[in-house]
């Protein structure tokens, strides 16, 4: 059992934080909200994850995870302390590391000599050496540990890692790291703390760069009469390639994807490197939002102008409540702009108040009344059990597209479905 201090209770701090009290690890949070600790120290976790919830309330009544208001009390004789905070884009694209600093700076005087500062935060290359910087304490190791949860499946993944990612100039500081997790059985990348860094942000630009290819390779099948569940069938058997992130969509989103790729363009500038492939992941997936606009545009011969639309689906995948860059918005925006009238429907997520021209209902069905066209933007699980027979008879006019591949076979003949990726 090892003494962790979180600092930070985001998605990513309270998950590890979870993670490590059920590993029988003593976890102590802290977060300069106060009154999101307070609802903490409740039982109340403010984000919708899969398993969170039954592992926040475990931990609390077996003592070994608790939440603090105070950074003296969150950090005495702690032998880790993560720092999990946000890095926001700026306004270059470049990550914002004011958060992360000044969670160095309150927290160095108080760290014991021989504790380890873990920098969990997405954080571009060179750090490493301004957080030691301004640490300002020789007896204190530095680690860089990259986290690799996926929103929706976090306590999954974190039990279940790929790989855990350990940058230090202390190998002996990164191994102990690695040995918090437990996972003797996964590969361990211990190396220097850029290459830690930078390990994350290229993962996430790859995925990125992976899905802006698959979504273009859908625009073809949507020309040529391929069928993309096939082609990426096909495709992701090569072993070399794999199946899995193949799924076309309306496009990517999240808070993780767009403010990484762009961290990357930006890590690239200063560096006075490029990444063309990045860049061009960027504005492909622009481009699929308009493609998906303009698909459902085309099936009207007066355009959207007017016409009612109903979205099912708001997050930006299913299984969460996050908003952050959703495509579902990104096209709502755009079909708001061409004229549309919108209703949308989504098991928890909210429409944000800029975007207060949509109007939001609590149940499927409500959303479809009178609807012109449906656009389905989420792929969430309860989408696949509705039958079209249900909701088509509502509709003004039976037109559906689906974008996630999401609805089962009723809609093919109830309706007149157009699906992503084929023609
Ligand atoms: C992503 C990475 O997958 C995590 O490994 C990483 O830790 C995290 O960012 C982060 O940096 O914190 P996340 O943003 O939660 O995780 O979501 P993903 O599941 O990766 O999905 C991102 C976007 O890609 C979503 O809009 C999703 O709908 C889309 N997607 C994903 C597809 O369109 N098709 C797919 O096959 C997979």
């Amino acid at each position: 059992m090892s003494e962790i201090t979180i600092l930070g209770t985001g998605y990513v701090g309270l998950c590890s934080a979870a993670g490590f009290s059920k590993l029988g690890h003593r976890v102590r949070c802290y977060d300069v909200v106060e009154a999101k600790i307070e609802r903490l120290q409740n039982g109340a976790v403010p984000i919708y994850e899969d398993g969170l919830q039954e592992i926040v309330t475990e931990g609390l009544s077996s003592g070994l995870l608790s939440f603090h208001t105070e950074l003296a009390e969150a950090t005495e004789g702690a032998e880790f302390v993560f720092i999990c905070v946000p890095t926001p884009q700026d306004e270059d694209g470049s990550a914002d590391l004011s958060y992360v600093l000044a969670a160095t700076t309150n927290v160095s005087p108080l760290l014991a000599d021989g504790a380890t500062l873990v920098v969990k935060s997405t954080v571009p290359v060179g750090t490493a050496e301004k957080v030691c910087n301004s640490l300002k304490r020789s007896s204190i190791n530095y680690v860089s540990n990259p986290e690799f949860l996926r929103e929706g499946s976090a306590i999954w993944d974190f039990f279940n890692p790929d790989r855990i990612v350990v940058g230090s100039e202390s190998e002996k500081a990164a191994l102990e790291v690695a040995n918090l997790y437990c996972q003797s059985n996964v590969p361990t990348i211990v190396t220097s703390p850029a290459s830690a860094e930078l390990i994350k942000y290229a993962a996430n630009s790859f995925l990125a760069i992976k899905l802006s290819f698959v979504n273009e390779v859908a625009a073809i099948c949507e020309k040529t009469g391929a069928d993309i569940r096939d082609v990426t069938e096909g495709v992701g058997l090569d072993s070399r390639i794999g199946g899995k992130f193949l799924n076309p969509g309306p496009g990517w989103g999240g808070s993780c994807f767009p403010k990484d790729t762009r961290a990357l363009l930006s890590i690239a500038e200063s560096a006075g490197a490029t990444s063309q492939i990045v860049e061009a992941a960027v504005s492909s997936n622009i481009h699929t939002f308009e493609r998906i606009v303009d698909r459902l545009a085309h099936k009207f011969s007066d355009g959207l102008a007017g016409k009612h639309i109903a979205i099912w689906g708001l997050a930006f995948k299913a299984n969460t409540d996050d908003i952050r860059e959703s495509p579902a918005l990104e096209i709502a925006r755009r079909l708001l702009d061409a004229g549309a009238v919108l209703t949308a429907y989504d098991p928890i997520a909210k429409i944000p108040t800029n975007l207060n021209k949509v109007a939001q209902v609590s149940d499927a069905k409500k959303a479809v009344e009178s609807a012109d066209a449906l656009i389905v933007l989420t792929e969430w699980p309860e989408f696949n059990t509705y039958n079209a027979s249900e909701f088509i008879p509502l509709m003004n006019m039976p037109l559906v597209f689906d974008t996630r591949r999401v609805l089962n076979q009723t809609w093919e003949s109830a309706s007149d479905l157009i699906q992503v990726g084929r023609r």
